[in-house]
């Protein structure tokens, strides 16, 4: 048994108008007890630990909801190039030159990372994905581990055998930890078939879909001359929107398109700033949002961001919508809704997300001692146009501390760091050579 109690503000992402500027929230094992005003957690409750923090924010950690952990081995490696030399000339060869450990350690440098930016929970899609799994078991974050499928390449086949062991294997680790989902890659990389074949498997085996769907406008014009629809439409005719299914990107939507989506309940995962990285363009989040759309946000693939940090996704998220819509849109505590709970929302995850009474114990605590946390007109505004990753003092996921006082806990990153250079490095020797 383990008992915390942390006395701080507290912003539980229950409702707009709830904050507790002297709260505190009561942890027994993985679980959260209790959430409010100073002395609500019940009579009875003796703490093994108390964590006075009255000048720090405690809030739910963020849910990064589309990730290639991995690729942070190719951070900063080719940037600033058309998307398709960025992708056959430097990404693809590099990708082919990991090995399983590289996988690992570039997951491994990923979650710290994630840790100390306060992301909690990811929703990764990659290769290798045991790799993947064991980084997460140890770093002691949650996540939801999808098997990227590319049904048209040469590993179709196998590739989707290895997202029915995935499934098998570590569907709920880590005392329900690790979720997994089928990660077919692209309505443009798998055909109709395959599709179909990866949900039927999906549905039977009662997990969910991790695909990219209308991510430019280049997809959009091979499926129509392939097809003669759009993705969603594609998609939707398949079936594939039946159960639960992220859809990452959906930046070139018609109305018919956003009405599917809306209709068949498909969350969405939003990735501002690779989609301006990549010239791909702005998703219409706002008209999701409007026609009731769940929405999570992402920051696809360390080489298309450059960083994992959700605190500069959720800057950039409401600062795209309102250049591209109007500065009313998207005001600051719906861009945290979409790092938070409409995360946990987009990944199926019906107890995290929000700090309420039951739900578990994932949370980050927020230095607001700082000055450019001064002075404190509006918590949701600081959080998401002042805050950044290294803001971030404490977190803990399912009850246990991975970060204090900014030091990791689980995972020696010195260590990381030396691996992931030494091995993005050979790689890079090797493609030279
Ligand atoms: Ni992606």
């Amino acid at each position: 048994m383990s008992k915390v109690l942390i006395r701080a503000m507290v912003l539980p992402m229950t409702g707009a108008d709830m904050f507790y500027p002297q709260g505190e929230i009561a942890i027994e094992n993985d679980r959260i007890l209790a959430v409010g005003e100073r002395g609500s957690a019940p009579s009875g409750f003796v703490p093994d630990r108390t964590l006075d923090l009255p000048n720090d924010l405690v809030m739910p950690g963020l849910i990064n909801t589309h990730t290639h952990a991995a690729m942070t081995l190719l951070r900063s490696y080719a940037d600033d190039l058309p998307l398709m030399p960025w992708l056959k000339e430097k990404v693809w060869p590099f990708e082919d030159k990991l090995t399983e450990e590289d996988i690992y350690w570039g997951t491994a440098l990923a979650l710290c990372e994630m840790i100390r930016s306060g992301t909690t929970t990811m929703l990764d899609m990659y290769v290798a994905m045991d790799q993947v799994a064991e980084a997460v078991l140890k770093a002691g974050t949650r996540a939801v581990l999808s098997r990227g499928l590319i049904g048209n390449g040469p590993n179709g086949e196998s590739a989707f055998q290895e997202g029915c062991d995935l499934v098998r294997r570590y569907h709920g680790a880590g005392k329900g930890r690790i979720n997994v989902m089928f990660g077919p890659h692209a309505p443009y990389t798998c055909s109709g078939e395959y599709l179909q074949k990866v949900k039927a498997e999906a549905d039977r085996l009662g997990v969910g879909i991790h695909i990219h769907v209308a991510e430019t406008q280049d997809e959009i014009n091979i499926l129509r001359e392939q097809y003669g629809k759009t993705p969603v439409q594609w998609l939707d005719e398949l079936g594939l929107f039946g159960g639960h299914v992220v859809a990452a990107h959906c930046v070139h939507l018609t109305q018919e398109d956003m009405e599917i989506l809306a209709r068949r309940h498909v969350c969405v995962a939003h990735n501002a700033e690779s989609n301006m990285k990549l010239n791909s363009g702005t998703a219409p989040i706002t008209e999701l949002r409007a026609k009731g759309v769940v929405i999570g946000l992402g920051t696809d693939g360390a080489s298309s961001n450059n960083n994992l940090d959700l605190f500069g996704e959720m800057r950039s998220a409401a600062f795209q919508q309102k250049l591209q819509v109007d500065s009313t849109v998207l005001p600051a505590y719906e861009v945290l809704e979409m790092a938070t709970v409409g995360g946990a929302q987009t990944l199926g995850l019906e107890d995290v997300g929000m700090l309420a009474p039951g739900f578990k114990a994932d949370l980050i605590t927020i230095d607001m001692d700082q000055p450019h946390f001064y002075p404190r007109f509006s918590i949701p505004a600081h959080l998401v146009y002042v805050a950044h990753a290294g803001d971030v003092r404490t977190v803990m996921v399912d009850g246990k501390f991975l970060m204090e006082e900014r030091k990791l806990l689980t995972m020696d990153v010195s260590e990381v760091c030396k691996e992931a250079e030494t091995r993005a490095k050979r790689i890079a020797e090797e493609l030279k050579g």
